[in-house]
């Protein structure tokens, strides 16, 4: 089949879609993004969707062996913001014109935690009520594993999106990733109880670990397919020094980034109506990376919103950018960004998922 047939077809094996990753010649690259924006314009429109992040915590009771900040990194100094410093940042976001935040977090499961994160979450709703956002930001949950329980408290006091990566569907490579008590099938479970709970669910994976091939990466995206997600944040792996997978190095920066960047857009071509996030670790690749990413088909990014002092403590890959910027810097730079590839911020919006409205219409 030519590429021509392959861009436009209407349903997809994992050998068509292993094939597209695959491309590599610069003809064919415009051609798979050419589509891919066809795709995103016919789907979900060129507007960008910001979500303000704050990582409120880097305390993780995991020991994910890629991870910057896995418990057994003794290296890294502990901290979890405030209450009030979560909230005023939220309220900043909302004044920016930023519709949504991302409350971020490594994983806890004690109950302080959750308690902490749902009182979170009823006050930025409070507080971030305007007349340009009358039911408050958007809020968006990174905040790992839970019972079926816990996601239900988290979304009745006001989240409606979750984000929790799989990292991988590959069952032989999450062991590689994961010390025995992570497992997949739980991973998966939770992807089940968020959506029964009913939040717009977002999962993704890290693309180019040491020892995925194309092939994983094609079956990823048929998970994404069949389990209906709504949106996806997925990034290339890289290096963390102090972790037990440093060893194993990672991809070189040019083939690592269109790697990366043919997902995204496979991505589109596949799931159309998604939301795509153009994530930090791209930036990290390359310095025009998240601009990169939007102009595969991207359509999210993500603010750095987290306070100055606590940023090089958030570092869960090595040459992770913002580390030294505040929050005003990331809102002049990040905006001259994305008009710099022709786009533009839609500004006091949610940006939610069209593939959610219309999978619960
Ligand atoms: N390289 C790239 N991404 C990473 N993450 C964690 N460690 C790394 C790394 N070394 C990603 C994981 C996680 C998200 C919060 O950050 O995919 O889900
Ligand atoms: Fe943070 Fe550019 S986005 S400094």
């Amino acid at each position: 089949m030519d590429l021509k047939q392959l861009l436009y077809k209407e349903n997809y094996s994992a050998e068509d879609i292993e094939s597209l990753l695959s491309l590599r010649d610069k003809e064919s690259i415009t051609q798979l993004q050419n589509r891919a924006n066809e795709i995103l314009n016919e789907y979900a429109g060129d507007s960008v969707y910001y979500r303000g992040i704050v990582e409120f915590s880097n305390l993780c009771s995991l020991d994910c062996y890629y991870c910057g900040i896995r418990k057994s990194n003794k290296n890294v100094g502990r901290y979890t913001l405030s209450g009030e410093d979560i909230i005023s940042s939220a309220k900043w976001c909302a004044e920016q014109g930023y519709g949504s935040v991302v409350l971020q977090s490594g994983e806890r499961s004690d109950a302080s935690f959750v308690e902490f994160v749902e009182d979170i979450i009823k006050e930025i709703k409070t507080v971030t009520i305007s007349e340009k956002l009358p039911h408050g930001v958007g809020i968006t949950l990174s905040v790992g594993e839970h019972d079926k329980e816990t996601y239900e408290r988290f979304y009745k006091a006001g989240a409606h999106r979750y984000l929790l990566r799989i990292e991988t569907t590959n069952d032989t490579l999450y062991k590689k990733l994961h010390p025995d008590n992570q497992k997949l099938e739980e991973r998966k479970q939770c992807l089940e109880y968020l959506r029964e709970t009913g939040f717009q669910v977002g999962t993704g994976v890290m693309i180019g670990i040491p020892g995925q091939t194309t092939a994983m990466l094609a079956e990823d995206i048929l998970f994404f397919k069949e389990q209906d997600i709504d949106m996806i944040g997925m990034g290339p792996y890289l290096v963390h020094n102090q972790t037990p997978m440093a060893e194993e190095g990672q991809m070189d920066k040019d083939p690592l980034l269109q790697l990366s960047l043919n997902m995204i857009a496979v991505c589109r071509i596949v799931l159309k109506d998604i939301n795509i996030a153009a994530t930090t670790a791209l930036q990290a690749v390359v310095s025009d990376g998240r601009e990169r990413g939007l102009s595969y088909g991207a359509n999210v990014t993500m603010p750095n919103i987290t306070p100055t002092e606590v940023r090089s403590s958030y570092k869960l890959y090595e040459g992770k950018p913002c580390m030294d910027e505040g929050r005003q810097e990331c809102k002049s730079c990040l905006l001259g960004r994305v008009r710099s590839i022709g786009r533009d911020v839609a500004f006091d919006q949610w940006g939610d998922s069209k593939h959610f409205a219309a999978r619960i219409s």
